[in-house]
């Protein structure tokens, strides 16, 4: 048990979704952090950064390690995660790092072994798992009220046209594409809500972009209860066409929702659950209910991800998005991935 009560934070790639979000949403507003010190390879962003949230412009790595901080929020480029978090381990300073864990399940298992050697913690930036309709809705799955696991689906797509020198937009930077990128938000949902994933049979494509990664995945899965599930993420659809839906099936209702999946704190999600045992309706009506909605109180996700970090600090245990669950859905990625290049299925 440490006997701080505040942690000290320092971020690597400020200019980013740590400004965009993480730092003003997650870092400032939570009750046990303060930030110290941030750090981005471009000195004019970083500057700007420190101004607008009131903190310290350090001028490389070594500066913002030696700051007085306790944790680092690496939110560079994927093919600089392993480096940072490893400069971070070795300074004794704990990790929470963007998804993906590195651009590989090698680079993602070396980052694991690293801090558990230096014994700081690893957390992984999957965020969307704090989000309360989420929450609530495995809550409903926990407690059986959809019955047996059936079918799962979750969706996430954005508009990203090819982009000179844009990260994503390369393997070899980015580790993938939109399958990467955010369709690997979608699968740790679904394995949040169903379980463990044990094969995906998973296609991609460059419909619409040319660049070298990915524009459309589409996976489908099994999971070690014997539900099934699809995930879909596209580089190729504009923002406002894709609703981010997220369909939770089971043998007695289901949790339908729009937009929960994402950065924001709220969506549309209605349950559809059955009181009792139904018989076959040969007339295939379909007339009972217009469901129930699911509207818990709003969480912040990155206000959340940011607290729990902190306070796994604090209680000197495991982050809940541990390391575990980056190396997880590392590895998910990497057999999506086979399973593209091979046209098999493939166990995770
Ligand atoms: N959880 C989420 O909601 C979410 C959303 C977006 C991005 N991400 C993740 O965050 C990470 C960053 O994505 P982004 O959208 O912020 O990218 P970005 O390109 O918008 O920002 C990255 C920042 O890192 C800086 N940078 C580049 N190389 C650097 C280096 N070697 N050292 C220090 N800084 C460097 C860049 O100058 C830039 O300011 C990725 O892992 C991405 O998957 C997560």
């Amino acid at each position: 048990m440490n006997s701080k009560k505040i942690i000290n934070w320092g971020v690597i790639g400020s200019g980013g979704i740590a400004r965009r979000r993480t730092i003003p949403e997650g870092i400032i507003p939570a009750d046990n952090a303060n930030l110290v010190a941030v750090y981005d390879l471009n000195s004019q962003v970083n500057q700007a950064v420190a101004q607008d949230f009131e903190t310290s412009a350090a001028d490389n790595i070594d500066d913002l390690l030696n700051s007085g901080i306790d944790a680092v929020y690496v939110a560079s480029p994927v093919s600089f995660h392993l480096e940072h978090a490893t400069a971070c381990a070795k300074a004794g300073k704990h990790v929470l790092c963007e998804k993906p864990l590195g651009l590989t399940v090698k680079e993602a298992e070396e980052m694991s072994n690293i801090c558990k050697k230096e014994g700081v913690l690893l957390g992984t930036g999957l965020m969307m798992r704090f989000h309360a309709q989420h929450e609530l809705a495995k809550m409903y799955i926990q407690q059986e009220k959809l019955g047996t696991p059936v079918y799962a689906r979750a969706q996430l797509s954005c508009w990203y046209p090819p982009i000179e020198g844009a990260w994503r937009q390369d393997p070899a930077t980015g580790g993938g594409g939109s399958l990467m990128d955010m369709g690997s938000h979608c699968i740790d949902l679904l394995e949040m809500f169903f379980g463990k994933v044990k094969s995906v049979n998973c296609i991609i494509n460059n419909n619409v972009h040319s660049y070298k990664s990915e524009d459309s995945a589409l996976v489908s899965m099994i999971f070690e209860n014997g539900a099934m599930g699809t995930v879909d993420t596209y580089f190729c659809i504009p923002d406002n066409s894709s609703k981010n839906a997220l369909e939770l099936y089971g043998s007695k209702g289901s949790i339908i929702a729009k937009g929960t999946i994402g950065q924001g704190s709220i969506g549309e999600m209605i349950a559809y659950l059955e009181k009792e045992s139904t018989l076959y309706d040969k007339q295939q009506a379909r007339s009972n209910g217009n469901g129930e909605p699911m509207i818990p109180r709003p969480v912040n996700t990155y206000h959340a991800e940011i607290e729990e970090f902190s306070s796994a600090i604090i209680r000197g245990s495991e982050p809940r998005n541990n390391a575990e669950i980056g190396l997880r859905s590392q590895k998910i990625m990497t057999a999506c991935y086979k399973s593209a290049q091979t046209g098999k299925v493939i166990d995770v």
